[in-house]
């Protein structure tokens, strides 16, 4: 059970069937680490959380997190990995602030492909080098669900999760949620106590908001997609919409347009607004936002994002448009 899944096994849709589970998974952990060391790294998306909070059940303190903040994550995401895994799980949590690594090397790239290989590149050097810190450790636990494997023997797409790391670092791998689809996650996540916004929430791409701050990513253009996605989630949250609509985000181009705040000429960026519909990412639909909302979201990006002074909205379907910019 732990290497396939059977083709007669019964999908998880409820609780008491992700409790069984997570009992089995908690056992067979065990049995496979004893008492050493596991390390994992903890983006905080779906999967690498519920992997976290499964390990942390089972082999407690044994388990080593790593929360590399490459300086592209949403607003608040950092935060509430410490406090979820930290604080209220009691993880053993290493937090590492890298914000300035990245966007160092990553000034003055405008290749979308470039900008993604310096991302990964980089994350596994810092990966790397904090367990190089670490004694002791001969398991990697990673949050590989099915549809990766399915996925990488068809040859669709490299499977990214167990690539990457130096030769020299051998790590015996611990998958538990490996048989898993996503929404069997999701119903596990929940079951093991995490909140609904970090189980239930929209995809986010491993790049972060650097696809999202299209050509040279600049700290100014960041911030004003930091913020105006946080702005649009917020509203998005408030007004029913956000457990509506499958992804939803804001993308600052590198140009700027002429405006007016405060009676004088703004010459700043503008914000495009994208939120669409999906079964599975291949083609999409764009979400009917309510005028009034738009008018409300229009006003408070330009009023409270520095820098901004205009907001538009992506009415482009996929195809012609992908749901990312870069
Ligand atoms: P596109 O832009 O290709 O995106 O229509 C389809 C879905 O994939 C997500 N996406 C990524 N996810 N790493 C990821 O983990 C990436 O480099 C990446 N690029 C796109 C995107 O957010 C959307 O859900």
């Amino acid at each position: 059970m732990n290497d396939r899944r059977p083709d007669d096994m019964v999908r998880i849709t409820t609780p008491e069937l992700a409790d069984a589970f997570i009992e089995e998974q908690v056992k067979l952990v065990k049995e496979q680490v004893g008492n050493k060391k596991v390390l994992l790294a903890l983006s905080g998306g779906v999967d690498s959380s519920v992997v976290a909070a499964l390990l942390i059940k089972a082999v407690g303190q044994q388990l080593v997190c790593v929360h590399v903040n490459h300086g592209l994550l949403r607003k608040g995401e950092p935060e509430q990995v410490i406090e979820v895994f930290r604080n209220q799980m009691k993880a053993n949590l290493i937090y590492v602030d890298a914000t300035d690594r990245f966007l160092d090397k990553l000034a003055g790239v405008s290749d979308p492909e470039t900008k993604r290989k310096i991302i990964g590149g980089e994350f596994i050097e810092v990966f790397a080098e904090e367990a190089r810190k670490l004694d002791g450790v001969e398991f990697l636990a990673q949050g590989t669900i099915w549809p990766d494997i399915l996925e990488s023997e068809k040859g669709i797409k490299a499977h990214h999760n167990a690539g990457g790391l130096p030769e020299d670092m051998k790590f015996e791998l611990v998958e538990p949620v490996k048989i898993l689809f996503k929404d069997e996650v999701r119903i596990v996540g929940k079951q093991l106590g995490l909140p609904d916004n970090m189980v239930y929430r929209q995809p986010f791409p491993g790049p972060g908001l650097g696809v999202r701050c299209p050509g040279a990513i600049t700290r100014d253009r960041l911030e004003a997609v930091r913020e105006s996605d946080a702005i649009l989630r917020e509203e998005f949250a408030k007004n029913g919409l956000a457990g509506k609509v499958w992804q939803y985000f804001t993308v600052v181009p590198d140009f700027k347009s002429t405006g007016i705040k405060d009676g004088k000429r703004a010459f700043e960026w503008s914000v495009i607004i994208r939120a669409v519909n999906t079964q599975d990412a291949m083609s999409a639909t764009v979400e009917n936002i309510p005028f009034d909302l738009m008018c409300h979201l229009v006003d408070r990006i330009t009023h409270e994002v520095p820098g901004v002074n205009r907001v538009l909205y992506d009415f482009t379907p996929k195809p012609t448009g992908t749901i990312e910019f870069e």
